[in-house]
């Protein structure tokens, strides 16, 4: 895979994504997101990649935002496309069928914070920034960030970030629950890495349900999620990597799993 704004590199069954516009502080273009769709869905088929890693290039910046140079003079019908776009991207991300961890290493600001909330987890950098500034700029998030917020931290912190377009430091976003951990900028990559290497040991079969269960479960009732939750618990029990797992349990060996 080649692309102009993206590093892209497989190892150890991790799939990066760098994205590299260090000069924009990695701002969201719509060639960023477009090639972010792309680098998704190819990781999405290769069976080399069992979980993803988001982050951005240099140490300054995750994604400070969409790229205000593309906002400026949207008119409201230009302004629904725009954003729609990376809603699309969002929704690949968040239903995406392995684990996709955002390590979030400086400014994640405005669509920063939204392309973070999309991914499964996030880990920050102490040296992280993120906040909703879209009203600073007569706008509000657009990248799914009046939803996703709302629904990670609730509802009264939401109101208060997006209103306020304030900026937190990694501290309180770990406070509020807005990031799963903190770590120094030197130890982001390996922390990630190490998560990383957990969940790639698992059954990928497990893997994707356990997410389109907790993804499909926060919009229902709670008697349909819990149905829907036994319905993909009956599904993994009809794959092999479920009688391979709890064979290996009884046997007090290490499970080999083949992802079917
Ligand atoms: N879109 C487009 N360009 C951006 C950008 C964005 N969201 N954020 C930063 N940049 C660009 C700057 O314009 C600057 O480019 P230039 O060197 O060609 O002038 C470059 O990235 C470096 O940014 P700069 O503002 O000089 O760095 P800083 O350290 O002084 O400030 C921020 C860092 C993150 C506080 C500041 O860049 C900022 O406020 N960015 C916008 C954040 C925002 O509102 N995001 C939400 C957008 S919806």
């Amino acid at each position: 895979m080649n692309f102009e704004n993206l590093e892209v590199k497989k190892q150890d069954r991790i799939g990066w994504i760098t994205i590299n516009r260090p000069e924009k502080l990695n701002a969201l273009n719509s060639e960023t997101i477009k090639e972010l769709q792309e680098a998704f869905v190819s990781y999405q088929k290769d069976p080399e990649v069992s979980v993803v890693i988001l982050t951005g290039s240099g140490e300054k910046a995750f994604v400070a935002g969409a790229d205000i140079g593309e906002l400026a003079g949207l008119d409201a019908a230009a302004g629904r496309e725009y954003v729609l776009k990376g809603q699309e991207l969002s929704r690949i991300i968040e239903n995406f069928d392995k684990p996709v961890i955002a390590a979030v290493n400086g400014y994640a600001l405005g669509g920063g914070t939204e392309l973070a909330l999309a991914c499964h987890i996030r880990i920050a950098s102490d040296n992280a920034k993120m906040g909703q500034p879209e009203v600073k700029l007569g706008l509000i998030p657009g990248y799914g960030g009046t939803q996703r917020l709302a629904r990670l931290v609730g509802k009264g912190l939401a109101m208060e970030l997006i209103l306020s377009g304030k900026t937190i430091d990694a501290a309180e976003a770990l406070r509020i629950g807005l990031v799963n951990a903190v770590v120094s900028l030197d130890e982001l990559k390996g922390a990630c890495e190490k998560l990383a290497a957990s969940m790639a040991a698992n059954a990928p079969k497990a893997l994707e349900y356990a997410i389109e269960a907790i993804n499909g479960g926060l919009d229902k009732t709670l008697d349909e999620g819990l149905h829907f939750e036994a319905d993909l618990f009956g599904k993994t029990c009809a794959t092999e990597d479920s009688k391979e797992g709890t064979k290996a349990f009884l046997e007090k060996r290490k499970p080999e799993f083949q992802g079917k």
